[in-house]
């Protein structure tokens, strides 16, 4: 290859002091157009506060900037409309679209880099980015979070085994069960605002990592982009990506609440409990077993779950050995970042979907709520408000539960004079106490399972939103 020092390589918008081009190889592994496109929205936005504060402060003429900003609508239009030419060798999405910009409107293109560096104009991007995926999201957790209330005020009287161990533990209802879902994704929803409150600076100003000799006005950059400040610090602003890792964290908890949640669809689904029926049209079939209806939109809601986990693994990891300030490494933070958007995303609209058609089939849920002895601490109690110590109560009432599994029936089965056999404390008045009902009733507290309670819930659930 000759080498032509001083003409450096013309296809670069970067090519001054390079004497050869990329090799192909290095273009096609150091690009990032193929998926940093993406942030096209962001880079534009930016680049439009950017040429309007360069003219505010006269580094730009009145006349540049609005070709600047227009040129840049036109990009924006035919972007959109799918018509923009995307060039690999152009690396990524600053240089593509600033290249195509210098391409329509000539020399007012080449001044729209002053007094800034890639490296501060991505972090912009990436923060204009996460906090417009922040605020998509919001609504779509609502929507999920009502969905579970309206399901729950369907279910509030619905008896069904609460579960420790996943063990009957003690009656509840299906719809405290899902006021319990919704306190998750409601503290996902908080985690999610605390985060753009804490990313919602504008980074733009620190350059390439010092600042910049021009009389920048950072503040009126950051008020068009709706930012609530400018970052403190340029090495900082231009280097971490915590917003995006935080971002990254709180979509994980989401995530692994739906797990947790598909866990329990996916358990409840089967004969075996017949808790609910998913709609058919949330399910599958088998291509060999003719019966089979299978879950797979929580199954799969549950894998997608290890994708998100790993992408925040991924963005740690890719943090933790950079010194400051910007390095190339960065540019690998967006793979996992746009898998996890796309990923929360969907999962979420599959829920918000999915939730308003779960039938519950009440008489099995009760009939399991009966079956695991799951009001023998209601009898304990009972006998510890007759004076017994609880340890003695305990113990008689664990008696009583070995007597019943040997006759294969509840406690509510047996008679009187069986259960006095236990303890003679034992009254008629018992069975208010034992029965499914009497045990959530008697729960009756902020709080608790009581079905007034649930009902109580969701009213001030009501009154919040
Ligand atoms: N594609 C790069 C990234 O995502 C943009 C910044 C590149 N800056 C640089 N000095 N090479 O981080």
């Amino acid at each position: 290859m000759s080498k032509t020092p001083t003409s450096g390589h013309p296809q670069k918008l970067w090519g001054g002091r390079f004497a050869e081009s990329t090799s192909a190889l290095v273009e096609r592994f150091s690009e990032s157009v193929s998926f940093d496109a993406r942030l096209y929205r962001q880079d534009i936005r930016g680049s439009q506060a950017h040429a309007r504060m360069l003219a505010k402060i006269g580094v730009l003429s009145d006349a540049d900037a609005r070709a600047i900003v227009e040129g840049l609508e036109g990009i924006l239009a035919d972007i959109e409309a799918g018509r923009f030419q995307w060039k690999r060798e152009l690396e990524d999405v600053h240089m593509n679209i600033e290249a195509e910009l210098t391409a329509r409107i000539g020399d007012a293109g080449k001044r729209l880099h002053t007094g800034r560096s890639r490296n501060d104009q991505v972090a912009t991007d990436m923060r204009l980015y996460v906090r417009d995926v922040i605020d998509a999201l919001i609504p779509l957790i609502d929507r999920v979070a009502e969905a579970l209330l309206d399901l729950a005020e369907r279910e509030a009287d619905t008896v069904m085994p609460g579960f420790t161990h996943l063990q009957i533990a003690q009656p509840v209802t299906f719809g405290h069960h899902m006021l319990a879902w919704r306190e998750q994704i409601l503290r996902d929803k908080s985690r999610l605002l605390d985060c753009r409150k804490r990313m919602n600076v504008l980074p733009l100003g620190a350059a390439a990592l010092a600042g910049t000799v021009y009389p920048i006005d950072r503040h009126f950059v950051a008020e068009q982009l709706g930012f609530d400040g400018v970052t403190e610090n340029s090495l900082d602003a231009v280097s971490d990506r915590d917003y995006a890792i935080e971002f990254c964290a709180a979509a994980s908890l989401i995530l692994v609440h739906l797990s947790r949640w598909s866990e329990e669809l996916i358990l409840w689904a089967t004969p075996l409990f017949g808790f609910v029926d998913l709609p058919d049209r949330f399910c599958t079939g088998s291509s060999i077993m003719p019966q089979k209806k299978n879950p797979d939109v929580p199954e799969l809601v549950r894998g997608k779950a290890g994708r998100v986990i790993g992408n925040l693994t991924a963005l740690l990891v890719l943090m933790k050995g950079q010194p400051l300030a910007y390095n190339r490494d960065n540019q690998e933070d967006k793979p996992p970042l746009f898998d996890t958007v796309d990923t929360v995303t969907i999962c979420l609209e599959v829920y918000a979907e999915m939730i308003p058609h779960i039938v519950v089939n009440r008489d099995n849920c009760r009939a399991a709520a009966a079956r695991g002895f799951s009001t023998a601490t209601d009898l304990a109690d009972y006998l510890v408000k007759k004076g017994l110590p609880f340890r003695d109560a305990h113990h008689a009432v664990g008696s009583a539960v070995a007597y019943a599994a040997q006759k294969n029936c509840d406690l509510a089965a047996l008679t009187l004079d069986e259960l006095k056999r236990f303890s003679p404390l034992i009254e008629a008045d018992v069975y208010t106490y034992i029965t499914l009902e009497g045990s959530l009733a008697a729960r009756n507290h902020y709080g608790a399972t009581a079905p007034a309670q649930v009902r109580a819930a969701i009213a001030r659930a009501r009154k919040r939103t």
